[in-house]
């Protein structure tokens, strides 16, 4: 039997080092008075309000709060993937290295941040189903991915290494797959080798924006289902947005609510799902609650 948890950590050399790193539990993320203004006509406007949050290794956090409310622009501070200059941040974000010092990667130079963001947090992004370029084959764009982190591969363990994480992402059709079109393959499958793609990245922290909202009913419990077995499976640390509440309360152990660009609550979900303080939470719980019956 092949030891998935190994490979869905590591997908070629099996990273000891990594391994010994983890310090379940312990901040791995922290991050503090955390301001984000955008540049617009008229002027800044601020769309994130001193946030201040801290991640322990292996904990599952969910992100939610009504459209606009700044979830995805909170990764995308955690993530320094806007164009350097079309925001401005201040506040402090921490990311614990593996030789266990921190890091404010604010203070790095916007190069040096990208690329250690890029070793340190894998991406699903909000519409990562149509991420995928429509007009190269899923073998070429995947394999890029694949060549970012492992340049050295050659290319018969590139197509191994491929067709291994289709089996354990449940990516039918092997090569014949492989060579298509994004167009040619079903949402549900684009959306899996989507998430594949993202998964390749070795980072500990996977952050997921939306990972399933253009799913069907069906394909999306598939998918939940599956994101939460490689957790379990890699212990690595989420972040998950999403506005499905009941996806939520199924996926995570800790919640943070946003709500015009402020934390309004956070805490271990148990408690904060079934005794909401702040009256934006109760009213988000009852509005949900009444959608599904
Ligand atoms: N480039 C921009 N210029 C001005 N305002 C912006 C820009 N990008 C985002 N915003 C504003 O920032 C706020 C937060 O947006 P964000 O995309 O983070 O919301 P969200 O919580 O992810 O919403 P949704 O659930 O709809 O995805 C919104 O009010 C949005 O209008
Ligand atoms: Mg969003």
């Amino acid at each position: 039997m092949t030891d998935q948890r190994s490979s869905i950590n590591t997908p070629v050399n099996a990273n000891k080092a990594r391994e010994a790193a983890r310090k379940p539990g312990e901040p791995l993320l922290q991050v503090e008075d955390l301001s984000m203004w955008v540049k617009g006509d008229k002027g800044k406007i601020q769309i994130l309000h001193e946030l201040n949050f801290t991640v322990g290794e292996g904990e599952r956090w969910a992100i939610a709060g009504e459209s606009g409310a700044g979830k995805s622009m909170t990764m995308n501070a955690l993530t320094a993937l806007l164009p350097q200059g079309a925001v401005e941040i201040s506040g402090k974000i921490w990311y614990r290295q593996e030789d266990g010092s921190r890091v404010n990667v604010l203070e790095l130079p916007y190069r040096e941040r990208q690329s250690m963001l890029a070793r340190q947090v894998a991406v699903i992004f909000q519409d990562s189903i149509n991420a995928l370029n429509p007009n190269e084959r899923i073998v070429k764009q995947w394999s890029e991915t694949v060549l970012l982190y492992h340049p050295e591969m050659e290319k018969e363990a590139l197509t191994q290494h491929l067709l291994s994480r289709m089996e354990i992402f449940g990516i039918h059709g092997g090569e014949n797959t492989l060579r298509q079109y994004p167009d040619q393959l079903s949402g549900g499958m684009r959306q899996r080798i989507a998430i594949a793609m993202a998964l390749e990245s070795p980072g500990r922290i996977l952050i997921a924006d939306e990972p399933t909202t253009s799913l069907d009913a069906i394909t999306q419990r598939s998918t939940v289902e599956f994101i939460r077995k490689l957790l379990d499976e890699s212990g690595r640390t989420l972040l998950y947005i999403s506005h499905n509440l009941g996806i939520l309360q199924y996926m995570c152990d800790h919640v943070m609510i946003l709500r015009y660009g402020y934390i309004v609550e956070q805490g271990e979900s148990e408690n904060v799902f079934s005794h909401p303080q702040h009256p934006y939470t109760q009213e988000l719980i009852s509005e949900t609650r009444k959608i599904m019956g």
